[in-house]
């Protein structure tokens, strides 16, 4: 008897001990990280939908607009450098706010064409709001830099909430990508002398004309099928 009361005692502690973890895990739960968290529910929507125009189009014209997609929330250190930075206040309302690439979606395209369909696809659905449209292909960076960005507002659904949550989403071409790719890792270089690193960004930029030329002929190309 003794020992089927300890054994009891045992379960119920267990039980206890569970639901004060529990307990003190949820009380100890920054807000931040339940922010991050709707931000990665905001992503996985954003994918979904790019992934079900992608599936439509294979089903219906036997080709993938989408190459892949790629996404990524923002790392607290660089969030904490653009807060810095831009002199945001550290409140979590203001965050929200003020930085709309927290979660960031990058589509990348077989075709240029394909870019401007799929932003189109997706503007037109009833829960997506355009905030900003910056269309760096008609209007490369001075550097050559080319992409399409959205910022868009995509609800998501909890328990008992709808939230509006801001993504950022790049479109752009494998080739685009490339080159954007390379750019980056060149950028981050360091103790380049000054000489050098104009010589490397007249090149960059020549690479960014080539590479938007390669696309050029690469959509004339497909355009004949
Ligand atoms: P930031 O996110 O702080 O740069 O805000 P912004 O208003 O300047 O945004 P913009 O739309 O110009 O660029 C946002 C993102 O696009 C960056 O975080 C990069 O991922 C990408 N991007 C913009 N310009 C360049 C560029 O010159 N080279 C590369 N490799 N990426 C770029
Ligand atoms: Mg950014």
């Amino acid at each position: 008897k003794e020992i089927l009361q300890n054994q009891e005692s045992q379960a119920a502690m267990k039980q206890l001990m569970s639901d004060e973890i529990m307990n003190l895990i949820h009380e100890n739960m920054k807000p931040r990280d339940t922010i991050m968290a709707y931000y990665r529910c905001a992503i996985m929507e954003v994918e979904t939908k790019f992934k079900v125009l992608n599936e439509q189009f294979s089903l219906e014209y036997d080709r993938n607009p989408i190459e892949s997609i790629k996404s990524r929330t923002k790392s607290m250190e660089s969030l904490a450098k653009k807060i810095r930075d831009r002199n945001i206040p550290s409140s979590l309302e203001a965050i929200e706010e003020n930085i709309n690439d927290i979660a960031g979606v990058r589509v990348i395209c077989s075709f240029c064409e394909d870019i401007y369909m799929l932003a189109n696809c997706l503007l037109k659905q009833d829960d997506i709001t355009l905030i900003e449209i910056k269309d760096y292909i008609k209007k490369p960076k001075p550097n050559g830099y080319r992409s399409l960005h959205l910022i868009i507002s995509v609800p998501i659904f909890l328990k008992d909430e709808k939230r509006d949550m801001k993504v950022e989403v790049q479109l752009r071409t494998i080739a685009m990508d490339f080159w954007a790719s390379l750019e980056h890792k060149i950028r981050y270089k360091k103790n380049l002398s000054e000489d050098l690193q104009k010589e490397l960004a007249e090149e960059l930029l020549y690479c960014a004309n080539q590479s938007a030329e390669l696309d050029m002929k690469m959509q004339k190309i497909r355009n004949k099928i």
